[in-house]
């Protein structure tokens, strides 16, 4: 008997598909069509768009759009696409500067003919009807992305409502993408096929996979590989309202809740010169204190000065590196910020350590909140309302409640907020004189949603425990159109309000601009104004650290992960995440080392400190109800500690070349693998390792009870920098068993490098004055080539980083070997600041080399000055690939 079943799944599954694609082939719009278009005397397209035909799902259509495209450099091409006849909401012009496309520009145009606007790098094309648009690579005419809609697309034409925007583009099958966060990336770097994209600043804690966490970075890298040659490019749609981000694999959508579409094309084609050219536009990544490098240890729940005392006093036992210490809350008054708790933290004993610690070159850090309490005797908030600071609800401050109870929201959109919140931090500065200040529950996070007032007769509870539970009276809000858009995106995984556990999407900033639109750059906007804060005191270098990013936040600001779990899983996480900052801009990224929520396993914690210690921002932060695991708390964890922390600090001049070298081309401090090797696309998802510059490749355990790990090997000779005399060579992408017992980390320098050292010590003010050693890389059984490094150093107290104050030093190492000779030298661009400070090199070691036994030279440029080769005296080494030298040198 012929069995029916088969064919009755079948219709089953035909129905199910085509009831799927028709639900979601209902058109959204009927797309535009451009009625008109010209060339204005500054360069630009200009355009206007004409609607199709009626459509209301998601509210009507905006009848006429102005298209604006500009190659705005060699590198850029913008597409703007707004309201042709209204002002729309925007990211502020004076928050992220850049040119505002106006209409004066459209006075003069001159017609155009054809469908095609090429500028250096990109060929802008359109078709008319429906509206559409590729960018192609001129130099290989490959589309980069391309709006054009066919039958069977599963996604609509372009949308322009209200309160919807939708567009798509196509992209290739083999296309890698990087970036569209805050997400935790369970898949790893590389951005996975139908995982959700969800964009909405949100106190999602990150242990919440796929979902729209801290930070809004509407952003991705786009690396395709056609016929071994790799070229990426990047995009970014500037624009902070929600949305979602649809990647289906071959086409990628944006479903987006207002604003307009701003697109921003970088073309590469290099992984660096996409980040080179996207910090060019949103502002450089801010310059670090050499002292951020070092390690930080905080946790909440420090109850008392002494335990701070303590916490110090034992690090320093333990010869554990520390160089800066933090408070969570604990030392505020009933959870206020700019406070003192006179009980726990009296303020003469407080001055007492900060004296004691700043003498040692130690840092302090506390928290802020933007959450300011309603308390008639609190000074902070007296003049908050004297000055009119606060977001208002229906004219008045938007009540809300976190930490310290009911709370108002300062609105730093408003220049008055800025001014008060710099004198709020000057005041605080002259109270306890803070050396950096970090901004926390920026997203903003509310314990309470909708419309709420304090319950008559009741207090509340304030502080920790039960203090996140709302105990205000509070109401959803409901009648208003920023409350219940009509799309809803994917907030906090499930489609909750938007104004769930946050300001109420309807209230009202400075100038009358809704929280729905500025919903997203609040933290942001908290970062610029506790930047011009800090900024004001003594000069110095601010070091901000925010949960809450947008575009552009690097410039101020580094950034933490936030709230993780001390997992096995959640360890890797923290790699994609760090990475993925690298590529928004922020590279002083890393996430809570040993997990912040309770509680980690010795074992996992050893783990996490070997990785950790390689996080651009290292720092151990633990939750207020977790068990204690600062790094001398178990005898394991320290040793591992010693060890790779012990290694950091001497890469301290390497990694503080790398933030200079961030500072000045956005270049991530940590990378991909493929950033250095961008044509193995082997490379391309893996997430499990990582770069530190260009040529220094992290390699951590990630599993638990794992003495040897499987590691891959771009092509070359990888030096075990732990223990020298040991390599990998790979011949092509492989992956090689290494040992990785529990103290072991694997770290491996590239060949044709050469890496600045300095001994390392237990504090970053003593260990930069400590004599260099520079370790020089040729591939394994070499007798010719070169190898290069660099190193920056400055008085990093100066509130810039950059040459030609007289307060830095920039040098430039070489080596090349041929006919049997080894040379190196230093080009210095400036020496002034390294001679003052007497900096020394006092060892070469030189690896990889074969046959030059006897005629290695070290020749100096006469213009050293500084860092002087001269003194280095040559030994010549039996081991055939480590060569020391030291001692007197051949001066050229
Ligand atoms: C938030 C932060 C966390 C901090 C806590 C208390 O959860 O993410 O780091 O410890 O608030 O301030």
């Amino acid at each position: 008997m012929v069995s029916l079943r088969p064919f009755i799944y079948l219709t089953v599954v035909v129905l199910i598909i085509s009831s799927c694609i028709s639900a979601s082939l209902v058109p959204i719009g009927n797309g535009y069509h451009l009625v008109s278009v010209a060339k204005t005397t500054d360069g630009a397209l200009i355009g206007q768009l004409k609607v199709n035909g009626k459509n209301d799902v998601y509210g009507p259509d905006i009848p006429l759009l102005q298209l604006y495209v500009k190659h705005e450099t060699n590198d850029r091409l913008r597409v703007h696409i707004t309201d042709a006849k209204q002002q729309r909401w925007e990211v502020p012009y004076n928050l992220l500067p850049r040119q505002q496309p106006t209409p004066t520009t459209f006075s003069k145009q001159t017609k155009i003919q054809t469908t095609e606007f090429a500028g250096n790098e990109f060929v802008f094309t359109y078709i008319s009807n429906p509206f559409s648009f590729s960018i192609k690579r001129k130099s290989n005419g490959e589309i980069l992305f391309n709006t054009m809609t066919e039958k069977s697309s599963p996604y609509s034409s372009l949308v322009f409502k209200d309160q919807y925007l939708e567009i798509s583009t196509s992209l290739p099958q083999d296309a890698s993408l990087y970036g569209l966060g805050e997400n935790t990336q369970p898949h790893g770097i590389k951005l996975h096929p139908n995982d959700p994209y969800t964009l909405w600043t949100t106190d999602q804690s990150a242990i919440n996979l796929n979902m729209d966490l801290y930070g809004s970075h509407p952003v991705y890298m786009d690396l395709r590989n056609v016929g071994g040659e790799a070229k990426a490019h990047g995009v970014l749609l500037l624009n902070s309202n929600g949305m979602d981000v649809v990647y289906r694999g071959t086409s990628l959508t944006y479903k987006v809740i207002g604003g307009v579409f701003d697109f921003y094309f970088f073309s590469g084609p290099s992984p660096l010169d996409v980040v080179d050219q996207y910090t060019q536009l949103i502002g450089r990544p801010a310059p670090m204190p050499y002292w951020s490098l070092g390690f930080h240890q905080c946790r909440w729940g420090y109850h008392n000065l002494s335990v701070v005392e303590d916490v110090v006093e034992n690090y320093k036992k333990a010869e554990i590196p520390l160089d800066v210490i933090w408070n969570d809350d604990d030392h505020m008054d009933g959870h206020k910020d700019f406070t003192l708790n006179q009980k726990n933290y009296p303020r003469p004993k407080l001055i007492n350590f900060l004296d004691k610690i700043h003498a040692r070159g130690m840092k302090y850090i506390v928290i802020i909140d933007p959450g300011i309490g309603v308390n008639s005797t609190y000074g902070t908030y007296q003049r908050g309302l004297a000055n009119d600071v606060f977001i208002k609800y229906e004219g008045k401050p938007y009540l809300a409640q976190v930490w310290p109870g009911p709370v108002n929201f300062p609105d730093f959109l408003n220049p008055k907020t800025v001014s008060w919140w710099a004198d709020e931090i000057q005041r605080f500065h002259e109270l306890v004189p803070v050396d950096g200040l970090w901004i926390d529950m920026n997203e903003a996070s509310n314990f309470c949603s909708g419309l709420c007032t304090i319950p008559k007769g009741k207090q509340c509870p304030s502080g920790t425990g039960p203090g996140w539970i709302c105990c205000l009276d509070c109401k959803n809000i409901t009648k208003t159109k920023w409350d219940e858009p009509p799309y809803k995106i994917n907030a906090s995984g499930t489609p909750v309000p938007i104004g769930y556990k946050t300001i109420a999407t309807s209230a009202v900033h400075y100038n009358g601009v809704r929280e729905y639109d500025a919903h997203s750059i609040y933290g942001f906007s908290q970062t610029i104004a506790t930047h011009k804060g800090l900024q004001g005191l003594q000069g110095k270098r601010p070091f901000i650290l925010t949960r809450s990013t947008f575009v552009g936040s690097g410039h101020y600001s580094a950034h933490w992960t936030g709230d993780n779990k001390g997992t096995w899983d959640d360890l890797k996480y923290s790699i994609s995440t760090m990475l993925n900052f690298g590529i928004f801009g922020i590279p002083m990224v890393g996430s809570d080392i040993c997990g912040f929520y309770p509680a980690p396993t010795e074992e996992l914690c050893n783990r996490w400190i070997e990785l950790g210690a390689f996080y651009p921002f290292s720092r151990d932060h633990a939750n207020y109800y977790s068990p204690r695991q600062e790094l001398y708390q178990w005898k394991s964890v320290a040793k591992s500690a010693k060890n790779a922390l012990g290694m950091r600090y001497k890469l301290l001049p390497y990694l503080y070349t790398l933030s200079y070298e961030a500072h000045i081309t956005g270049a991530p401090i940590a990378r991909p693998v493929f950033f250095s090797f961008p044509n193995i696309t082997k490379l391309y998802s893996l997430s499990t390792q990582f770069l530190l510059g260009s040529s220094l490749m992290v390699s951590p355990v990630l599993d638990k009870h794992q003495t040897k790990i499987s590691v891959m090997f771009p092509p070359g000779t990888w030096y075990n920098l732990f223990d020298m005399s040991r390599a990998i060579v790979a011949k092509e992408t492989e992956s090689f068993s290494v040992d990785a017992p529990l103290h072991v980390i694997n770290v491996h320098l590239y060949q044709n490098t050469i890496l600045p050292m300095q001994r390392g010590g237990l504090i970053s003010k003593e260990a930069r004055t400590t004599p260099f050693t520079l370790i020089v890389t040729f591939p394994m059984g070499a007798t010719n080539g070169e190898a290069k490094g660099k190193l920056y150093l400055d008085n990093d107290e100066l509130p810039e980083m950059k040459l030609g104050t007289g307060q830095s030093s920039y040098i430039e190492f070489s080596a090349n070997v041929a006919n049997g000779v080894m040379k190196v030298w230093s080009d210095v661009v400036e020496s002034k600041f390294a001679l003052e400070k007497g900096l020394i090199i006092e060892k070469v070691t030189v690896l990889g080399l074969s046959g030059v036994h006897g005629g290695v030279a070290v020749e100096v440029e006469d213009n050293v000055g500084s860092l002087d080769l001269s003194n280095v005296e040559m030994v010549e080494s039996d081991h055939m690939f480590l060569n020391e030298l030291q001692g007197k040198g051949n001066k050229k």
